[in-house]
Order: C-alpha cells, then sequence, then structure tokens
C-alpha cells in the first residue's frame, strides 16, 4: 500500500485524515510540532491497524525542516509514494494592525515550506512507481481576503502553484491536485483568532473527518482542482460571478473586521 506523508497531523483535518488513511492500510509518516500528540496518534494507529507509522517532530517554519525531514526518511529506507501538505496558519487581523511575525510565520509554512517538500519529494521519486501529491489550499485561494489579507494570498498560492505543476507533470509518474475545503470545524479558527462560523459560514462547515473524506478521494482524482462539497462548490462559483470587489467586500464582511 503507497506510503504517505502528512504534515500537520496531530489535530484537524491532518489528524482525520491520518486515521482515515491508516483505517485504509496506508503506511504512514506524521510531522507536526506536538511530540505528545503525535506519540499517541502512532500508538493508538500501530495498536489498531497492521501499517508501520514514523512520525517526525519539526517546525515546518523553519527553513531547515524540509531538507532535515527527507534526510531522516532517506536515512530510515522510508520513500513515501503520497505527500499531502496539509500544515497551515491563518490569521484574522487588518495588516497595519497584524502580528508581523506571524505573517512571516505564514508564509514560511503555507508557502516555502510546501515548497521545499513538494520540491525534495518529487527528487526522490523512482522510474516506474506511481507518487501523489496533495497540496491543501481553500476556497480562500480563489479571491482576495481583506483582514486575512496575508492568508488568502498564501493559498491563492498554492492553488495556482499546484495547477501549474500538475500541468508540468502530466505525462510523469506524479499526479498532482490541489484541495481547496471551505470552513471546517478545527482548531484552526482558534488559531487564526476567527470569529465564530455563523450564517453563511455554518451552513458550508464541514466537519474534519468529512473534509478528511473529500481530500483522500481527491488524492487519486484526476481534477486538479478540487473543491468539496456542492456547497461549497456553488459558492466558489457563485464568487466568481459577482465584480471582483463587490466579492471582496462579502468576504470583508464574513471576517467582521469591515468597518
Ligand atoms: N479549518 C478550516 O476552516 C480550513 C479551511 C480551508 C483550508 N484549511 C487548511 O487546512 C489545513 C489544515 O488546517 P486545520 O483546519 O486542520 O488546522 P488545525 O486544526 O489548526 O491543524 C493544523 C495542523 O498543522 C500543524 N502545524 C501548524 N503549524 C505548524 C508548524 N509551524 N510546523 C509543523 N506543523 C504545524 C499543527 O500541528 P502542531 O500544532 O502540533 O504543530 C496541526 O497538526 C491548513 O493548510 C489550512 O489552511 C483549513
Amino acid at each position: 500500500m503507497a506510503i504517505a506523508l502528512i504534515t500537520g497531523a496531530s489535530k484537524g483535518i491532518g489528524l482525520a485524515l491520518a486515521r482515515l488513511m491508516a483505517e485504509y492500510g496506508h503506511d504512514l509518516v506524521l510531522v507536526a510540532r506536538s511530540k505528545e500528540r503525535l506519540s499517541q496518534l502512532q500508538s493508538e494507529l500501530t495498536s489498531t491497524y497492521a501499517i508501520s507509522v514514523f512520525s517526525i517532530n519539526a517546525d515546518l517554519s523553519q527553513s531547515e525542516a524540509p531538507t532535515h525531514i527527507f534526510t531522516q526518511l532517506s536515512q530510515q529506507n522510508i520513500f513515501p509514494d503520497i505527500l499531502i501538505n496539509n500544515a497551515g496558519l491563518g490569521d484574522v487581523a487588518l495588516f497595519s494592525e497584524a502580528n508581523l511575525e506571524k505573517q512571516k510565520q505564514m508564509i514560511a509554512l503555507n508557502i516555502n515550506c510546501l515548497t521545499e517538500l513538494t520540491y525534495l519529494f518529487l527528487q526522490q521519486r523512482r522510474q516506474g512507481k506511481q507518487y501523489w501529491l496533495l497540496n491543501i489550499a481553500s476556497t480562500a485561494a480563489f479571491l482576495p481576503g481583506p483582514s486575512m489579507s496575508v492568508y488568502y494570498a498564501s493559498k491563492a498560492y498554492v492553488l495556482h502553484f499546484t495547477e501549474a505543476l500538475a500541468e508540468e507533470c502530466k505525462q510523469s509518474n506524479v499526479s498532482v491536485s490541489a484541495f481547496c475545503p471551505g470552513p471546517v470545524a478545527t482548531d484552526f479558527q482558534v488559531s487564526a483568532n476567527m470569529p465564530k462560523a455563523k450564517g453563511l459560514k455554518k451552513s458550508l462547515l464541514l466537519s474534519a473527518e468529512e473534509a478528511a473524506k473529500f481530500a483522500y478521494k481527491a488524492i487519486f482524482d484526476t481534477k486538479v482542482v478540487v473543491v468539496p462539497s456542492f456547497k461549497n462548490r456553488m459558492a466558489v462559483w457563485l464568487a466568481s460571478l459577482l465584480p471582483r470587489k463587490l466579492a471582496m467586500r462579502a468576504v470583508f464582511k464574513s471576517n467582521e473586521l469591515s468597518g
């Protein structure tokens, strides 16, 4: 069964995906900062399923982290067939009032780390084998996001980078997809200081388990850009019909920081 490397596997969508893929029999490499959560998950999965689980504690916003991960893996003779770039960070703030360090950490994690892990993953491929790459973007990738300007821009990068890479890899042995969920009920909202989802956002909300099921399907799907659930696809499509300025103001309002 294909070996999957999942970043941000200690909670939220990454945790739900790790549990789902263990159930389907995939060997796993789990990456996150929290040692305790990862070792608890490792023993939970290896005591429940006949799979091997290797966990790596790393702060992926640190520039040396991607090389550190792939060096450790090759020393262990572990060569992932699936890479799921899931770890990500958000922040709700007017940019001029935002914590600059947190904005820089978001760029380091959501963009730099994802790009370098993708590069190192593609380098370790072997002839004659199939590989899969799933980059977790967001419905935020489709529009500028006042009050989450850096986050929305970082997800736009993930979407465009992944679409371009998918085109480049069309004739190769790696299938590339971008997964663009709308709001998902995880700790993400808390760490992003996001106001509680209500109204339209609440109706679009997915559980982490539901998002994980859609994400797993997206890995092997031929579609390059996957927006889970009909409601979220409708929301993205309707926003694309609106004049961009209007759509952007709607986003600003939905993040409740508009004056
Ligand atoms: N929740 C949503 O509404 C939503 C919507 C669209 C897209 N997304 C995207 O989905 C992905 C997963 O988000 P989530 O909702 O599952 O969030 P979450 O519950 O906050 O989980 C984030 C995961 O990333 C890890 N992580 C965060 N910073 C890290 C760092 N510097 N180094 C290593 N690992 C780090 C966390 O583990 P540690 O704290 O243990 O390091 C955790 O496992 C993100 O890319 C997010 O942008 C989320």
